[in-house]
């Protein structure tokens, strides 16, 4: 087998975003820049001769054949060895522990998570470290100045290996070792949970519906809920991963989980309704008619993690990324927690869970998780809803309302504005910036600004800086309005205005979500004049 070295030059805008580098496949699919990008993170860890990496996505358009060059490109840059899931698949969370367990150099995760894949669609690639997260700044910034100076990347010629059989076979000296991409992930679950209790559970007749979303987690879902929990046949569904999952956005929201949403509607509506996204790291909990907001499931898990045996001797503190609601430093605050509120992107968290700072963290955007991983993990968060079910006894609705009495309720929703031109979207962000010192005291729809700022944050572990990380204003009553432009997109710019009203008065506690958020959702276009810069009066979705 020839190793290749093949000429090429600098490709623009390969620039790992808040979850990797993603874009349209096709452009995947352009000569050399699958290879460019690949080399690049190569180059930017310092090379991988030697090395052992983690191999996996969830299973989209393109993963296979990225996989097979990206195999390839392994060998013919020394590393010694990759462990890869079977058919080139490993969920986000999976990835992050067999990074961890196997004390693996990192992993190369392909996928463009909740985004919908095809040839039409989105893929991505991103790096993670060795402690299984996604690489913080540092590491990606290399990576991206090695996407500005590469002159040539490495190839083995080779045909495909055979990612369907599981074992060890060698790659022009490389080892490559496919793996069950379930069994490991499993197996860590049945450690943190109380198995038995979920068990149990199911057994008294508590019904489940899983959605799958035609994605990663359908095999570890069955393999998890069915075969190891013995929740009833049927409970998973849209359980078979399909390559464009089946032309829907996998991301598990009340817009795009419509197929739960319904059955969750229904009048034999299940106990308990969750989903996961395209590469399972996301959650959506919900109880009979009743979406549970990521960001109270979050203050609920804080508030009642001891209940499962991963979490018996507490959690030290909780994280959440600055636009999640403020519910669960209620929880903190009356529970004697440390409480973290960090910029979007799992990989603030990282040196706060490495560090024992915070053993939960989550964020607005369907993400929940602890540190058995190093990224947001989407079974997890359902196995530790079902586990604390099972042990109090209790419904999902009837802990929700049991949280909100306790604790207050804070009624949070976001909006998002799609496809908006980048120029118009920045346009809007630096008036708003230039007006914040402004605001204090001045009035929008009837309630008081009483602070705004610009969030930039301090890592309080290794003390790195990130600024710009969102505008915040503060609203008399323990409201809030944030807004900041997603770093997730593919195509334009996408406004996030994230909007935050609290109640401590039971009698409101039932008020639609909306509803009750109207006069800051009027603030909030008054402040930041949206009509005015984009034209737009209505959001494109409300989550
Ligand atoms: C990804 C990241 C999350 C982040 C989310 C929203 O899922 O892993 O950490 O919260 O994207 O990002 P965005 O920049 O689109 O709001
Ligand atoms: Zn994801």
């Amino acid at each position: 087998m020839e190793r290749l070295t093949i000429e090429t030059t600098p490709i623009d805008g390969q620039k790992p975003g808040t979850s990797g580098l993603r874009k349209k496949t096709k452009v995947f699919m352009q000569p050399h820049y699958l290879e460019n990008f690949v080399q690049s993170i190569f180059d930017g860890i310092g090379g991988v001769e030697g090395k052992t990496l983690v191999l996996g996505g969830d299973g989209r358009y393109f993963g296979d054949r990225a996989a097979q060059v990206i195999l390839r490109m392994a060998a013919a840059n020394g590393a010694a060895r990759v462990i890869v899931g079977q058919g080139a698949i490993l969920s986000t969370p999976a990835a992050s522990n067999l990074i961890r367990k196997r004390q693996t150099d990192g992993g190369i995760i392909l996928s463009a998570s909740h985004n919908p894949g095809g040839p039409d669609e989105d893929f991505g690639v991103k790096f993670n470290t060795p402690n299984g997260g996604p690489a913080p700044e540092d590491v990606t910034n290399r990576i991206f100045e090695a996407t500005k100076a590469i002159a040539q990347y490495h190839v083995l010629e080779a045909q495909d290996i055979d990612l369907a059989t599981l074992g060890p076979v060698s790659l022009g000296g490389m080892e490559v070792e496919v793996v069950d991409p379930v069994a490991d992930y499993a197996e860590l679950m049945e450690s943190l949970f109380d198995f038995d209790a979920i068990r149990a559970l199911f057994k008294g007749g508590f019904r489940i519906c899983f959605d799958a979303m035609h994605a990663v987690t359908g095999p570890y879902a069955t393999e998890i809920l069915r075969n190891r929990l013995g929740a009833p046949e049927g409970c998973v569904i849209n359980a078979t991963p399909l390559p464009d999952f089946g032309g829907g956005h996998p991301d598990p929201n009340p817009v795009w989980a419509n197929e739960l949403m319904e059955a969750m509607h229904g009048p034999d509506a299940p106990d308990f309704g969750a989903a996961s996204d395209g590469d399972g790291d996301r959650n959506m909990i919900m109880g009979p008619s009743m979406y549970v907001a990521p960001s109270d499931s979050l203050a609920v898990l804080a508030a009642n993690a001891e209940r499962a045996p991963a979490y018996a001797n507490g959690i030290a503190g909780v994280a959440r990324s600055m636009p999640t609601s403020r519910a669960a430093d209620v929880v903190a605050e009356k529970k004697g927690l440390a409480c973290y509120e960090t910029p979007t992107g799992w990989k603030f968290f990282g040196n706060l869970l490495d560090d024992g700072r915070v053993r939960l963290c989550g964020e607005e955007s369907a993400g929940t998780g602890a540190d058995h991983v190093r990224e947001k993990d989407g079974l997890w968060a359902v196995l530790l809803w079902l586990n604390i079910l099972a042990a109090t006894g209790r419904g999902v609705v009837e802990t929700m309302q049991d949280h909100w009495r306790t604790y207050g309720r804070n009624f949070y929703s976001r909006h998002d504005f799609e496809g908006i031109e980048t120029e118009k979207a920045e346009a809007l962000m630096d008036d708003l910036r230039g007006r914040l010192s402004d605001l204090p005291g001045t009035n929008a729809a009837g309630r008081t600004v009483e602070a705004a700022d610009e969030f930039s944050y301090t890592d309080p572990v290794d003390g790195s800086v990130a600024t710009q990380q969102g505008l915040r204003v503060y609203l008399d009553g323990g409201a809030r309005v944030v807004l900041r432009l997603s770093g997730t997109g593919t195509t334009g710019a996408t406004l996030r205005v994230y909007l935050e009203d609290r109640s401590e008065d039971p009698a409101t506690f039932d008020t639609e979500v909306q509803e009750a958020l109207s006069g800051i959702i009027a603030a909030a276009h008054e402040i930041a004049r949206i009509q005015h810069h984009t034209g737009r009066t209505e959001p494109d979705v409300r989550a």
